[in-house]
């Protein structure tokens, strides 16, 4: 934690705001974020109405618990007590936490791992609150209703069509699910029940089979026949095209395969994990600052969207900063693991470095409450294009705790 602190005081000069560098200019980062937050509370007191972006005007754009990112906001301010150990803090993440208790016996869609552990995950990790594990147990119960013992997967979404009106998904099933292992794989843990972590291996080895192209790039939807098993189809619904590889999809896999690693130690997962992350880190589309382009293939010859998509509406490919927040995180704990460990930590505080640099951080500009802009919900749906998103924040937050970790030679 010491070094936390030490990282986000020091790790930025703005000569944006200041030509000076004597001590006093470096940036207060810590501050920085506990104002975002601050303002954000103010604006908006009800927990049911739950900070994701903000409006061309900066108005504070709330969801409701069952959107998928309603977890965000009470993780974000986990890890802010964790940071600074101020109660005020704790207060909030337990206020912002228990607004999702009904969520536990819901099982409308996949993404209650992500609701859940980001929010009751931290408060039982970082708040000691012993009362949250039947939460998470019930919601992994929750979660295991989607698992099909012919598919060996969890349903992501309900039927559904595709971008173009009639393909059919029965049984979508996207990259993004990967996330929800971690709640399956603790609630074994908290539970002594396996049944969760045995769904998780399945899911994980049938997306290893079924998701991912040769060069370690995978598909963002692959659909399913639930009484063959067999594969219907392998299609986008964010990314650029059905072929390409979606920035976002490609750190919740690489995300996915390493705490699969992390809880069985087998040793197929850790390998590929660290083949995803060969494809981004080589990838010839990454930037020099290594925020990725919200696909790595846009634009790029044979990949062709299947959506409405004119290339002039957008004069410079926009960035996703939750991309690479997402992928800086996984890349903190790939390094512990790995016989790699300098490339990833390069590459992590690389991403790390440019988040925090005044390109990325909402220092100027009508971002009153979230850290981070820069980031892309959905570009074929004309969704969050270019905004802040509560969850770039989210991983920031957790990729800095890791480093910080890593520095102090802690345990993550
Ligand atoms: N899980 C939804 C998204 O990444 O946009």
């Amino acid at each position: 934690m010491k070094q936390l602190l030490n990282v986000l005081y020091v790790l930025v000069f703005f000569s944006a705001c200041t030509t000076k560098t004597n001590e006093k200019d470096q940036f207060d980062t810590i501050g920085y974020i506990a104002g975002k937050f601050e303002n954000t509370l103010q604006a908006q007191s009800d927990s049911t109405k739950i900070p994701r972006t903000i409006d061309e005007n900066g108005n504070l754009k709330t969801v409701g618990i069952y959107n998928w990112t309603s977890g965000f906001f009470a993780g974000n301010l986990w890890y802010m007590y964790e940071l600074t150990k101020d109660d005020k803090w704790k207060t909030e993440a337990v206020k912002w936490t228990e607004a999702l208790d009904t969520i536990q016996y819901w099982s409308g869609n996949h993404d209650v791992g992500f609701m859940m552990y980001c929010s009751y995950g931290n408060g039982l990790k970082f708040g000691g609150l012993n009362q949250y594990k039947p939460v998470l147990i019930q919601t992994a119960e929750s979660l295991s209703k989607r698992y099909h013992h012919n598919t060996k997967t969890i349903e992501s979404w309900d039927y559904r069509k595709a971008w173009d009106g009639k393909t059919e998904w029965f049984y979508p099933v996207i990259i993004d699910n990967m996330m929800n292992l971690e709640l399956l794989f603790e609630a074994s843990i908290l539970s002594g029940n396996n049944k969760y972590r045995d769904i998780a291996v399945q899911h994980a080895e049938t997306t290893m089979k079924n998701h991912y192209r040769a060069d370690y790039s995978c598909y963002h939807v692959v659909d399913y026949d639930t009484i063959t098993g067999a594969v219907l189809d392998k299609a986008t619904c964010q990314g650029f095209s059905d072929s390409s590889a979606w920035a976002r999809g490609q750190a919740w896999g690489l995300y996915g395969y390493v705490l699969c690693y992390r809880y069985t130690q087998d040793e197929k997962f850790l390998d590929f994990a660290e083949n995803i992350a060969a494809y981004m880190l080589n990838h010839k589309n990454l930037p020099e600052d290594m925020i990725p382009l919200w696909d790595y293939n846009v634009n790029d010859e044979g990949f062709i969207p299947e959506w409405n998509y004119d290339a002039s509406d957008y004069p410079e490919i926009p960035r996703d900063a939750s991309a690479a927040a997402i992928t800086a995180a996984a890349l903190y704990e790939l390094s512990t693991y790995s016989t790699k460990k300098q490339v990833y930590l390069d590459a992590a505080n690389k991403m790390v470095n440019s988040l925090l640099s005044p390109n990325y951080l909402a220092i100027q500009g009508n971002n009153k409450y979230f850290i981070l802009n820069h980031s892309v919900g959905s570009i074929p749906h004309g969704a969050e294009i270019d905004v802040p998103l509560v969850y770039a924040d989210y991983y920031l937050l957790e990729a800095m705790y890791r480093k910080s970790k890593i520095e102090d030679s802690e345990g993550l």
